[in-house]
């Protein structure tokens, strides 16, 4: 397919920004074999926007994204960028993407990413969002691309702590990501059969964490694990802290172990690795047919676009049938 006023093949470029997913090479991967497939031609774009601000693009064949599905991370690399924030690293962006004859644009990431996005939209970019961010707090879909496999990461983690709390009779606190979305932590505590959850979007007590600690050993078990989803009021060392205080009256010895980025790091499983490929390909389809200034996400079981305008500026909100689900199968 050629572009009608230069006569010369559509050029799209690619890129992937904020905090790295399982799943995002097989999007990259998507949407470079899509483009080629279509007699395009794609540029990818280093770095996120920050390889947008200063110009840092090459163009990809079918060989340089071969053997990267089943990677972690971005082999385009990511940045957080300030500099595209502003009025001035926009501008710059636009002259760049001008100067290597790029008319189509997709960035891959979450929330801080598509606020980017749209911001392009309305500078007049062809743009589209493909939904990924372990944190699966991003409207327009239903699942994010790298949550599975960060779920995955986490769960094997705990029961590995399980293990090790068993044999000492101990309680473990485990603090997962999710920034201010309890997504990971409640699906987290849910999976691994943990005995309590604390999520940021509900503020809760040391003294009912502890209760519900405490609760477990009077029920039999040999271990109590409390996750924590990051940014949760109270946070991890002020229950270790609450607890630890009163160790003879709670009747167990508490330690925490903080997920933190080994939960990013993960090989994408099946899941991921479907999505990434869906929505890369499902972004070229619709630049394809002329749509643009929308996130391509995963919606029910269909792949689907929603308005960047939307998208931004909100966040999903935790689910009250999880919170109930895993009280309930916690007692
Ligand atoms: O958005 C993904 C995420 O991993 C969040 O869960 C976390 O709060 C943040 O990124 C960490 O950011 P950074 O990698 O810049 O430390």
């Amino acid at each position: 397919m050629t572009d009608a006023t230069t006569n010369r093949p559509r050029r799209i470029g690619v890129l992937t920004s904020g905090g790295d997913a399982p799943g995002m090479n097989a999007a990259i991967r998507a949407v470079v074999r899509t483009g080629l497939s279509r007699g395009w031609e794609v540029y990818g774009v280093r770095d996120g926007y920050a390889g947008l601000v200063d110009g840092r693009f090459r163009p990809l064949q079918s060989r340089d994204v071969g053997g990267i599905l089943h990677r972690g991370g971005t082999v385009l690399g990511s940045a957080r960028c300030p500099e595209f924030r502003t009025q001035e690293g926009q501008q710059r962006a636009l002259g760049h993407l001008r100067d290597a004859g790029l008319d189509g644009l997709v960035v891959i990431g979450g929330n801080g990413t598509q606020t980017g996005t749209h911001a392009l939209h309305e500078l007049g970019v062809p743009v589209v969002g493909v939904a990924s961010t372990i944190d699966n707090d991003l409207l327009g879909s239903d699942i994010t691309i790298g949550v599975d496999s960060a779920l995955n990461t986490a769960l094997e983690a705990v029961d590995r702590l399980k293990t090790t709390a068993s044999s000492h009779r101990r309680a473990f606190l485990v603090e997962v990501m999710g920034r201010d979305c309890g997504y990971l932590a409640l699906v987290t505590a849910i999976a691994s059969g943990a005995e309590t959850v604390v999520v940021p979007e509900h503020p809760t007590t040391p003294e009912r964490v502890a209760a519900e600690l405490r609760a477990a050993y009077a029920r039999g078990n040999d271990h109590a694990v409390g996750i924590v989803g990051e940014g949760s009021e109270p946070g991890t060392s002020q229950l270790l802290e609450y607890c630890n205080a009163r160790q003879e009256e709670l009747g167990f010895e508490l330690r925490a172990t903080v997920l933190g980025h080994v939960q990013r790091g993960a090989a994408p499983g099946a899941f991921d690795r479907m999505l990434g490929s869906r929505l890369g390909a499902g972004a070229v389809e619709r630049l394809a047919e002329g749509e643009h200034g929308v996130l391509v996400g995963l919606l029910g079981r269909r792949v689907a676009t929603t308005p960047l305008a939307e998208v931004i500026g909100g966040t999903k909100s935790v689910d009250p049938a999880l919170l109930e689900l895993a009280d309930t199968l916690a007692s």
